[in-house]
């Protein structure tokens, strides 16, 4: 006895009742396939988005070399996890895999902003978060802290990079966003990365003084070494940037950690 299957092939190949079983027969197979590769190829995602995360941060903290794996270079990378609250760092998480952006979203790890402390327009934050100390020994060479912040059409994620005195810059930079190219995606234009290297985040108060201004910075103006050129045509992602720094140097952000990081060097 012929078998269902067999009596639909065997059916004129105009035939309606044929047409639709060919199509969900290739729309069944093709969604396995799809399926299946999604599956098959999530660790290697999750390997290169690692791999990239590390270039990032290296890149950001000037550590990249020709010739030298990631993973080598990443080596000197000491990575940390620090309570916001208090500053200090916190023993009992996993370095390896606390992941910082899930936790911002799960209301057991994260704080929801009240609207007037949200000037980066992220609207939560983890409790815990990522820092990445770069090392000469047991000397803390520069700190790496991950920033994040609205702009004009995304959030912005990135990591800024300050010296061990915790206020001049090394390098800022982004490796998530969703800016225009050519205007806000200009973020990622290294002659721009390049004005913020040995910039000024805090003034002797304490206070956070950096600013990403409308137009070039005139090097003869008070307080040149805390000022950052705007992106020309994009003056709302610039004031993202300018706005996120704020959050992220500021009470809400590392200033507890940082003056930690003043007052204890290595820790
Ligand atoms: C299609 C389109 C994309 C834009 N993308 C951005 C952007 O990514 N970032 C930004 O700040 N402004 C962007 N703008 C411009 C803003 O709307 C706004 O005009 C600009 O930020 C003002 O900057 P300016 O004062 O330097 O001209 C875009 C405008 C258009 C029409």
């Amino acid at each position: 006895m012929a078998s269902p299957i067999r009596k639909i092939l065997d059916l004129p190949n105009d035939s309606i009742k044929k047409t639709l079983f060919v199509a969900l027969a290739l729309c069944l197979v093709c969604s396995i396939l799809v399926s299946a590769a999604a599956v098959m190829l999530k660790p290697l995602q999750d390997q290169n988005k690692a791999l990239d995360k590390k270039k990032n941060i290296l890149e950001i903290a000037g550590l990249m070399q020709e010739g030298k794996s990631i993973d080598e270079l990443f080596s000197q990378i000491e990575p940390r996890i620090i309570d916001m609250t208090t500053g200090e760092y916190v023993t009992d998480v996993d370095v390896a895999t606390y992941d910082q952006r899930k936790a911002a979203n799960d209301p057991a790890q994260n704080i929801v902003l009240k609207a007037e402390d949200d000037i980066a327009g992220i609207k939560r934050r983890a409790k815990y978060t990522s820092v990445y100390l770069v090392k000469d020994g047991e000397k803390v060479k520069s700190i790496i802290l991950p920033v994040h912040g609205y702009g004009l059409w995304s959030t912005l994620y990135g990591f800024l990079a300050l010296e061990s005195d915790a206020k001049t810059v090394v390098g800022l930079g982004f490796y998530e966003h969703a800016e225009t190219p050519g205007l806000g995606g200009e973020v990622d234009n290294p002659g721009w990365r390049k004005k913020w290297v040995g910039k000024q985040v805090y003034n002797e108060a304490g206070d956070v003084v950096i600013r990403v201004i409308k137009g070039h910075v005139d090097s003869s103006t008070p307080n040149a070494e805390s000022k950052v050129d705007g992106l020309s045509g994009a003056t709302l992602t610039s004031r993202g940037v300018d706005n996120m720094l704020h959050y992220w140097l500021g009470k809400q952000g590392y200033t507890k950690y940082l003056n930690n990081i003043r007052k204890e060097g290595a820790m």
